[in-house]
């Protein structure tokens, strides 16, 4: 057994062989080209268009600074409405924030947790311009129901897959669907380069927006053609990338056989629901979310502190929602009344320990304190 006796964590990194690395390492160090487009950097922008199944791929160095990139690129006017989802990580609304848009939180479906797409169009006005979805844990959004809604309306799409590396929806990678997508390789995601992102589109055009932006605005040597950012992937970063290509499909099996051992045993219990993938769509396996309801004799937040007395790290993951914090709370769309299913959620869900080294005897420990 690896992990610490003591503590089990909510995940592990997925972390190439030393030697390997220090391979790739030595080879920096001799070129000397650590950052900027590097040999690496390209070669691996191709392979992760391959593995994605996506048309156009650009890395970052994480995922904010893309999802930023990705607003800019898209052009959506200053200070216009962007419909998004508040049950997500603090990077989605800030992101939208930031690049100076309004947040028009929409509430989500309760068996996806993604934004629900029948509430989208009543949140619709004539400064809306954009849908930023996110695959919340890896589950679709209804990117069919959505695209149909944008394409009415004349407004962008665009993903937040954070946690849908390798996803697919009917055989076409996730990134493939809505205008842009976004995906985060940081290192809890299951597929990391430590810190580090990237964006996928279909329109070859954004390429060269999208290459200038990541890079300041420069465009020569004499011209910088609009406000950019640094938004570069380093060498360093692309080399664990490289490596941990060729790793995250024997992790994602061994995470299957910890997945398939929580779902045996957590069906037996009363009051727990393991949110199901719909058919149509292939795993990431990312997360392990479960929805903790009224006939289990504990609360969420009850049974994540008896996990923590036995020093097992849950996370209640989103909690709390992105509409109860300072800067969004007195948005209109904050109100309680237009998000009742966030508001049920966020009080429920809780994500289990899910990496595949751990060990069975932690997960045995796991499925006994759930069974109480
Ligand atoms: C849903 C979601 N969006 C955005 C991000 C931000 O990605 P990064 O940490 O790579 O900047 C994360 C995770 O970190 C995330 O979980």
């Amino acid at each position: 057994m690896t992990e610490n006796e003591e503590q089990i964590y909510i995940t592990r990194p997925l972390l190439p062989d030393l030697d390997a690395f220090g391979e790739y390492i030595k080879d920096i160090w001799e070129s000397k080209w650590l950052t900027n487009h590097g040999p690496k950097h390209n070669e691996l922008e191709g392979k992760l268009k391959e593995a994605l199944k996506v048309e156009n791929l650009s890395l970052f160095n994480n995922g904010t600074t893309a999802l930023l990139t990705a607003l800019r690129a898209l052009d959506l006017p200053g200070g216009s409405e962007v419909i998004t989802t508040p049950f997500t990580f603090a990077a989605t609304p800030h992101c939208i924030s930031w690049n100076g848009q309004q947040i028009v939180f929409c509430d989500i479906e309760p068996d996806t947790m993604c934004i629900d797409a029948d509430k989208i169009e009543s949140l619709i006005t004539p400064n809306t311009s954009a849908i930023l979805g996110v695959h919340v844990y890896c589950f679709p959004c209804d990117v069919y129901k959505i695209d149909k809604i944008a394409k009415k309306h004349g407004l962008k799409v665009i993903y937040d897959a954070a946690h849908a590396f390798s996803t697919e929806i009917d055989g076409k990678g996730i990134g493939s669907f809505g205008d842009i997508s976004m995906f985060s390789f940081h290192a809890t995601k299951l597929y990391n380069t430590i810190e580090g992102g990237c964006l996928t589109y279909n329109d070859e055009r954004l390429k060269a927006r999208v290459y200038n932006l990541r890079n300041f605005g420069i465009i020569n040597e004499d011209e910088v053609a609009e406000i950019g950012i640094n938004g570069k992937m380093n060498e360093i970063q692309a080399s664990v990338g490289l490596l941990n290509l060729d790793l995250f499909v024997q992790e994602q099996e061994k995470r299957e056989v910890v997945r398939t051992k929580y779902i045996d045993e957590i069906s037996e219990i009363n009051g727990i629901r393991v949110p199901v993938m719909p058919k149509n769509t292939t795993n990431s396996y990312q997360y392990f979310p479960i929805v903790i309801e009224k006939d289990y004799p504990l609360t969420r937040n009850e049974l994540y502190e008896k996990f923590k007395e036995q020093k097992i790290l849950t996370r209640k993951y989103f909690y709390p929602a992105c509409s109860d914090y300072e800067p969004y709370r007195k948005l209109d769309s904050s109100s309680a009344g237009n998000l009742p299913i966030t508001n049920k959620i966020k009080e429920k869900v809780l994500c289990l320990p899910f990496y595949g080294d751990l060990a069975e005897e932690n997960i045995n420990k796991i499925i006994r304190i759930l069974k109480g």
